[in-house]
């Protein structure tokens, strides 16, 4: 084994990238609950491209036959409802994840200097997810599936000048048809996917070439011993390793939990009018986006005028991008910062779940005037936070990590 290991590295760095990545890249000892997610997300990813290829050998993309193959998928082909269920639980399941793991990003600086790559990275990787889930919900040719992609494709009909050409370049068509179904499914299953791989290359590269944060936010390259590892770093693998089979085991119970009892989760995994074929001439009673699209189209819908709503939209996930510029703190962790970046984290993430919900929901003028104030307290966290994060007293940060 050694001598054929021996006979691969003059050819190929393996054992140089087994040590780069895994055996002898150190993390921060200190990991807790919420660094599961990024191997969790990458389980996912998994799980999305192996029951995608095979959904793909039994689906027909064109609009007379979409509808009636995936029904086959369900009832005919061996295992087709699991291999069908797993992909689309696992949409909301790899939202969940991502939601998370951008979550522990805000709650432990891990976007601050030196990981801005990571983070922009890993936003790209976001919003590549976005277009990959949502040309992927065109695919079952149900009523939400066509008529949530009339929504969101007019929207860029409120761009002036070009609006109106454009959104008939994104169709391929004058109206949604089996033109922009079979471009959709060539984007959804060859060209998005290959740009995620990419971007998860480039984002555990940056991340690998900085080292890992922790929830203490303290380097741990500033104490090394006598051969230059650091004190408070334990080898990826086997220790990291080994802990994330933990959460994998764990996650997958929940996963497969829902897979077999509730693959629906109550209409919002899967939407009830999905279940119907889309119908050009009837429009659903009421049109929502999956619950991850939710808080961005309430963003939309809080704003009267269209282009407006369609900028704020953009902006509130633009915003997001320049996250590591707008922080100004001089510690990472919310750990050792002050009340203020406290509250506007709350603030922020409670204002983004009411968003999410009243996204779901048929607007009333008592709904349209909460998700416009939590509309403005969603931007206030971001454009507030140069001030609060320099002006607020820290915490003194330890100089080692505290377990
Ligand atoms: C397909 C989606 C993604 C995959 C597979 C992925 C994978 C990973 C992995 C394996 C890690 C190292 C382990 C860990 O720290 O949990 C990581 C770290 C990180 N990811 Fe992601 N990620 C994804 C999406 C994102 C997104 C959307 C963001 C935010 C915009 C993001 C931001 C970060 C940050 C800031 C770190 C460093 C965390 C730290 O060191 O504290 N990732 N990612």
């Amino acid at each position: 084994m050694s001598k054929f290991m021996d006979w691969v590295d003059a050819r190929f760095p393996a054992t140089k990238m087994w040590e780069d990545h895994l055996s002898k890249y150190y993390a921060p000892k200190n990991f807790n609950f919420f660094y599961f997610f990024g191997s969790l997300a990458l389980l996912v990813l998994v799980n999305q491209l192996v029951t995608g290829v095979w959904l793909t050998m039994s689906y027909t993309p064109s609009a007379e036959e979409a509808f009636a193959s995936v029904e086959g998928i369900m009832r005919d082909v061996n295992h087709g409802s699991i291999l069908r269920l797993l992909h689309a639980v696992g949409a909301s399941m790899f939202f969940i994840v991502v939601y998370l793991h951008m979550f522990r990003g805000l709650l432990y600086g891990s976007y601050q200097k030196p990981r801005e790559l990571v983070w922009v990275f890993g936003m790209l990787i976001y919003l590549a997810l976005m277009a990959e889930a949502f040309m992927g919900y065109l695919l079952p040719w149900g009523q939400m599936s066509y008529w949530g992609a009339q929504v969101i494709i007019s929207l860029f009909g409120a761009i002036p000048v070009i609006g109106n050409d454009l959104t008939q370049w994104i169709r391929g068509d004058y109206l949604i048809s089996g033109i922009t179904l079979n471009r959709f499914f060539a984007l959804h299953v060859v060209a998005l996917p290959i740009v995620i791989l990419g971007l998860v290359v480039l984002h555990i590269l940056a991340l690998h070439e900085v080292g890992s944060n922790n929830p203490d936010g303290v380097d741990i390259k500033k104490h090394k011993d006598e051969n230059g590892i650091p004190l408070d770093g334990i080898a990826f693998h086997p220790y990291y390793t080994v802990k994330d089979i933990v959460g994998v085991v764990v996650f997958l119970f929940i996963f497969c939990f829902i897979v077999f009892f509730f693959p629906e989760m109550g209409g919002y995994f899967l939407e009830k009018p999905n279940f119907e074929q889309a119908n050009p001439f009837k429009t659903p009673e009421h049109i929502a986006p999956v619950w991850y699209f939710t808080p961005f189209y309430a963003i939309l819908r809080a704003i009267p005028d269209k282009l407006m709503g369609v900028i704020a939209m953009g902006a509130s996930i633009a915003l997001l991008f320049v996250l590591p510029w707008l922080d100004r703190s001089p510690v990472k962790s919310m750990r050792y910062k002050g009340w203020m970046s406290k509250i506007w984290l709350v603030v922020f993430c409670i204002s983004f779940v009411i968003l999410g919900i009243l996204g779901v929901l048929a607007p009333t003028p008592g709904r349209t005037l909460l998700s416009q104030v939590c509309t403005f307290l969603y931007f206030a966290y971001f454009i507030l936070m140069p001030f609060y994060t320099r002006l607020e007293k820290t915490k003194p940060v330890p100089e080692r990590v505290t377990g």
